[in-house]
């Protein structure tokens, strides 16, 4: 990448920052030294155990539910936690038990869980492989631009420099996308958009989903669930 280029990212995500600020509290979760340290030393081996309970719908090794996996019915948006930031699987977790982040199933499982078991299902599915991609990422030219470019025009970051090159998420608390399903990614997105999901510390994807058309999300989700 050019350093041109690099420097108007820099740019870019700058002006970002200062408005979300004022947007106050999306979330309890601070990512102090302390905090960062409680999730690190989650238990993994409670954490799998505890994941037993969490197959039914999120898949047995955390894959998710993929269409071509259950041809014969509708499938609801259900994310894969497999490959996910064990950083960003708690700070979900915790803002679904603190009404932060609310959803008709998670937010009564999460509130059955404890802190400390929070962080031991985050270790544990972080420790697992990122879900296989699935369905094609040819003709998604116009996805591929926003994801490695953005829109300088409408002060778009490209995606890729939050979420990581290969869609493998980042510090602190930044998802992984990669072999996300599809559905379940353009709902998320959408709810940013709406403001309906507003626990992103600094409003971070909330400005960005709120610059994107609904045409522009259907075709990021295919292209994610889709990379390689
Ligand atoms: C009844 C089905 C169901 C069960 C059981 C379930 N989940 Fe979920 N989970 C969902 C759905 C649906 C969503 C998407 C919710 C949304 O759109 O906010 C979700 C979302 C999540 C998210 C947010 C993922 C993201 O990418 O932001 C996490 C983390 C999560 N679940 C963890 C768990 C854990 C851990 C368990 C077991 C203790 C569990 N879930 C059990 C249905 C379920
Ligand atoms: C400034 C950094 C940044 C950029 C740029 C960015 N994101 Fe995000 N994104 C985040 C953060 C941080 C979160 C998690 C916020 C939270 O805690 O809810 C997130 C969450 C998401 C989620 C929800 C994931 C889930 O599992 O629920 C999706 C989908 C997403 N981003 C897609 C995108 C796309 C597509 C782009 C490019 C158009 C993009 N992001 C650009 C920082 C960024």
């Amino acid at each position: 990448m050019g350093i041109l280029i690099m420097k108007r990212m820099l740019f870019l995500l700058a002006l970002l920052a200062p408005i979300g600020a004022q947007a106050g509290a999306a979330s309890d979760i601070a990512w102090t030294p302390e905090q960062l340290k409680f999730v690190k030393n989650g238990n993994i081996n409670k954490g799998k155990e505890l994941a037993q309970t969490c197959g039914s719908c999120h898949g047995d090794t955390g894959q998710g539910m993929k269409e071509e996996q259950n041809e014969d019915v509708l499938i609801p948006a259900i994310p894969a936690l497999a490959g996910q930031v064990a950083n960003y699987t708690y700070k979900q977790l915790r803002d679904y038990a603190k009404d932060q982040r609310s959803h008709a199933s998670m937010t009564g499982i999460a509130k059955g869980l404890s802190e400390q078991d929070a962080a031991d299902l985050a270790v544990w599915f972080s420790s697992l492989p990122l879900p296989k991609s699935s369905g094609s990422n040819s003709n998604l030219a116009k996805a591929e631009k926003m994801v490695a470019e953005g829109d300088g025009k409408r002060i778009l970051p490209p995606c890729f420099v939050c979420h990581g090159a290969n869609g493998q998420g980042e510090k602190m608390d930044i998802p992984a996308l990669a072999g996300q399903q599809a559905d379940y990614f353009a709902k998320a997105l959408l709810a940013y958009k709406s403001g309906e999901r507003h626990n992103d510390i600094y409003s971070r994807m909330r400005l960005i989903a709120q610059q994107l058309s609904e045409a522009e999300i259907k075709e990021l989700a295919q292209y994610y669930q889709a990379f390689k």
